[in-house]
């Protein structure tokens, strides 16, 4: 590395190669926060910027709440760091009974990670495991779904369902098969709230059994509701099916929750919505609001049993991170569910979600709209691409939409939204009159 020039400053913005951005266009014209409180970030030109996506469909309860802050302060200062395995602190156990009391059903044993790429591989690995400790060592294939996304590491990727995510590394982890994704279905347009058509996606499982023979297959993961590929909804009684099929052929059936999880839907969960329990769920991001990284397994009893046989003196399941259950994150973590409880978060989208749903399919109409979906807080607003520019136009609304004051996100040429579950209703005018300003004055 060449070193710091005389004259040459030291916050060049060379070094720091950025994830999942375009690197050099970023670069030309930088959009740098440099604070944030409630609903806003604070831009380096001194603006407000409403956030419409908390953060990145993590920061639940607003920015910079504080009980959360003072929750790191004093685990700060009270012990920073304990060793991950062969050792325990208090706030790994208090937060893991927490979560399961929060989780309806069997779902109550926790595994701690670092981020929703974690919880998957870990998820992924628990439930080969659990089928070879039943004497069911065949099944070790994996089930994903077109359009899925599952974080960026090489299991989650694999099946993930995201081409642009995975044309590049190579043949990805064996033994992966994927369902038939649930977007596009013509009479789904413009549907409020959950879908009417599809749930006979679901039967695309018996397929791949068949294929396979359903004996060879130890999980299925899905997001309930995708929201990286552009906000796709499951058809109603879709998962229900799913699990059915799951329970037939014996198939362990994972929920990835990782941006579902803690109210985005006016539940606590996604298990809570769409009652269907999974025999794991995967969360992070809103688990500790976003402020540091953490990542869970929610497991059931049954898996979790299958691992404590053996003798007591061995390690039951060798698999782990140096941060699982890190304090400062299990403080933050703690922080947070006292802020989701005090301020009734976890249930607040379904309070909102009439009024967000009308201002959603407001923009009904709007030249280029082309489908408009919602659930929870949560909106998906999908445009027709510029020929032959897949993208351009859904990020041309993302740079004007953050002229204007408002942070979307953008996947493919859908504008997603997923705002914090503190938001207010003018708050919600203000990003869909914008948005459709913007969009009327597109070219
Ligand atoms: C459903 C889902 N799973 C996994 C991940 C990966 O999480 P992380 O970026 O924390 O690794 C994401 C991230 O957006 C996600 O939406």
């Amino acid at each position: 590395m060449t070193p710091i020039a005389a004259g040459q400053k030291a916050n060049d913005l060379d070094a720091y190669w950025m994830p999942f951005t375009a690197n050099r266009q970023f670069k030309e014209n930088p959009r740098m926060i440099v604070g944030a409180e409630g609903m806003y970030f604070k831009t380096s030109d001194g603006r407000d910027l409403l956030d419409g996506i908390a953060g990145l469909w993590c920061c639940n309860a607003g920015h910079n709440r504080p009980r959360i802050v003072k929750a790191i302060q004093k685990q700060a200062s009270e012990l920073d760091y304990a060793p991950a395995f062969q050792m325990g602190h208090p706030k790994q156990f208090e937060l893991a009974s927490r979560l399961a009391a929060l989780m309806p059903g069997d779902l109550n044993r926790i595994f701690f990670t670092n981020s929703g790429s974690e919880a998957v591989e870990t998820a992924l690995k628990m439930a080969i495991a659990y089928h070879r400790l039943r004497g069911e060592g065949h099944r070790t294939r994996l089930i994903g779904r077109e359009k899925g996304y599952h974080g960026v590491n090489f299991g989650g990727m694999s099946v993930g369902g995201m081409p642009a995510n995975r044309k590049m590394f190579g043949s990805l982890v064996a033994g992966v098969d994927h369902l038939r994704h649930t977007h596009g279905i013509e009479e789904n347009r413009y549907s409020q709230g959950i879908p009417s058509h599809g749930d006979r996606l679901a039967d695309d499982l018996e397929r791949l059994c068949e294929l396979h023979d359903g004996s060879t297959i130890a999980a299925v993961i899905v997001e309930p509701l995708a929201g990286s590929a552009g906000v796709i909804l499951p058809p109603e009684g879709y998962l229900q099916r799913l699990r059915k099929i799951c329970d037939k052929h014996g198939i362990l059936l994972i929920f990835d929750e990782v941006i579902t999880g803690f109210g985005r839907l006016g539940t606590p969960f996604a298990v809570d919505k769409f009652g269907v329990e999974p025999d794991m769920v995967t969360a992070a991001k809103a688990l500790t609001n976003g402020v540091i990284p953490m990542g869970a397994v929610f497991v059931q009893d049954k898996i979790h049993d299958a691992f404590m046989q053996g003798p007591a003196n061995m390690v039951e399941f060798f698999h782990g991170y140096t941060y699982s259950g890190n304090p400062m994150a299990c403080a933050a973590a703690l922080g947070t569910l006292d802020t989701y409880e005090e301020e009734g978060l976890l249930t607040r989208a379904a309070e909102l979600s009439d009024y967000w749903q009308q201002a959603v399919h407001s923009l009904k109409g709007l030249p280029h709209v082309i489908d408009l979906r919602n659930l929870g807080l949560i909106a998906g607003i999908e445009l027709e691409p510029f020929a032959g520019a897949p993208t351009k136009r859904a990020f041309e609304v993302f740079l004007k939409a953050y002229e204007a004051g408002l942070l979307i996100r953008t996947t493919g040429d859908t504008i997603a939204l997923s705002p914090p579950l503190i938001i207010e209703k003018s708050q919600i005018d203000f990003a869909f009159e914008t948005l459709a300003t913007i969009i009327k004055n597109l070219e």
